[in-house]
This record gives structure tokens, sequence and C-alpha cells, in this order.
């Protein structure tokens, strides 16, 4: 089977700095990778780069066996990428409903559909449908980021640390979401500082150190205890 996302030498400097060094790594659909690493490890960076916000040295971006390398962001997301930044950044002063529909760029009808499918599958956010998105929990405004991603109907979807700045139960509900994301089909790129709770959903795990992989494998292989595993989180 065709990989959903083929990362291949992708590099990203700042000026002089580093930030990602020749890093490579494959997602099928219906996998979680998990994309761990200590803060300033390249995480973001990487993920910035596959979605086009930050031009990359070097290195090969294949999505559906399409490159997409040289495609600006808004093109990658039509060819199957979805991204959720980290923060959040719902479109504070629109509706729920609104929010999703502002980024499906279809017919009005097919439109309507897609939020309809969205809402189905975030039955928290059916509730608040004509709610402004500021006036959701964080976990709902999570929510709702995935959902705006997800209504596009990406192949892979990246995230930047969804579990940032939610309550313990409130992350754990949508990293199940987040599974079940992926066991629909979508490869899904979960950048964390939450290790433990990234390798509980995950198939695989990468973990970064100053821009390069310094380990990686099978997530049941690893445990957020390990030891070397804790001294590259550090
Ligand atoms: N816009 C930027 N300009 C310059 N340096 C940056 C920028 N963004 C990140 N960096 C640097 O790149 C490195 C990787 O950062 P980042 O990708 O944010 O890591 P992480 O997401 O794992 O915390 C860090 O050294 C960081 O300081
Ligand atoms: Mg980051």
């Amino acid at each position: 089977m065709t990989p959903a996302l083929e990362i291949t030498g992708l590099s990203v400097s700042y000026g002089g700095a580093r930030a990602v060094d020749d890093v490579s790594l494959t997602l099928r659909g219906g996998q979680v990778v998990a994309l761990l690493g200590a803060n300033g490890a390249g995480k973001s960076s990487l993920l910035r780069a596959v979605i086009g916000l930050v031009p990359v040295v070097a290195g090969r971006l294949v999505v559906n066996g399409r490159d997409l390398a040289k495609l600006p962001p808004e093109q990658r997301a039509d060819a199957g990428l979805g991204y959720v930044p980290e923060g959040r950044r719902v479109f504070a002063g629109l509706t729920v409903r609104e929010n999703i529909e502002v980024v499906v760029d279809a017919a009005a009808r097919q439109r309507a559909g897609r939020v309809a499918d969205m809402l189905a599958l975030f039955p928290d956010l059916a509730a608040k449908s004509t709610e402004r998105a500021w006036r959701l929990s964080g976990g709902q405004q999570q929510m709702l980021a995935i959902a705006r991603a997800l209504a596009r109907r990406p192949r892979v979807l990246l995230l930047d640390e969804p579990s940032l700045g939610l309550a313990p139960q409130v992350a754990a509900t949508v990293f199940a979401r987040l599974r079940a994301i992926a066991d629909d089909g979508v490869a899904v790129l979960l950048a964390e500082q939450n290790a433990a709770r990234a390798l509980a959903i995950a198939d695989e795990a990468v973990v970064l150190a100053h821009g390069r992989i310094a380990l990686a494998g099978a997530a049941k292989t690893m445990s957020a205890d390990d030891d070397a595993l804790m001294a590259l989180l550090a």
C-alpha cells in the first residue's frame, strides 16, 4: 500500500541554526505516530515544514504518492494534509458551525453535509453548534480545531501538542478521539510533550533530540518511565 505520508531527509534551518536535521519517517493510513522530544527538539518545526509554513533546506515530502514539497500550504491541504496548530487557533468570534464551514471549499449543500458529519462525530460540539468559539472550554476548542481540520477529509492529520493546557481527563478524551480517527483510516502524526499519553494511543514513536531522530520504534516497546527515553525528553 502507498504510504499516506513519506518524509525523506527533511531539514529545516532558521538562519544558520538547524532545527530539523535529516529526518525521515513514513506513516500509513490507520496509524498513529507519536512525535516526541524535549522542548526545542524540533517537533513543531517538522510539522510546520510538512504543512509548508516554514521552508525546508532539503527533503522530499510525498503524500499519497504525490510530491508536495514545492506546493504552498493551501495546496498541500487540498492534497490531503490536515494540520491542527499548537494553541488550537479556532476563530474565536465565529460559531462552532461557522468555524467548520469556512474551511470547506465546496458547494453549499456539500458544505452543510460536511458540517453535519463533523457535528455527528463530535457530540460535544453538536450541542454548541451556534455558540461562538471563545465561549467553549479548552477541550471543546481542541475538538473544534480537530473537527475543522478533519472537515477537509485529510489522509494525514498533523497535530501540535493537542493536550497542552487541558485537564488530564479532557486530554484523555481528545486522545481517545484521535485513536478513533486513525482507526477510520487517517494517518495521524502527533507531536506531544506528554509522552505517556501519546504512547498509549500510538502505534509507533519517533523521538527527536536537537532536530535529529534519536530513537524510533513500536510504541509498545517504549515506556514513558524508561530512563533512556526520559533523558531524551528532559
Ligand atoms: N521562528 C523561529 N525562528 C528561529 N528559531 C526558531 C523558530 N522556531 C523555532 N526555533 C528554534 O528551533 C528549534 C526547534 O524548535 P521547535 O520546532 O519549536 O521545537 P519543539 O516544537 O520540539 O519544542 C529550537 O531551538 C527553537 O528555538
Ligand atoms: Mg512545539
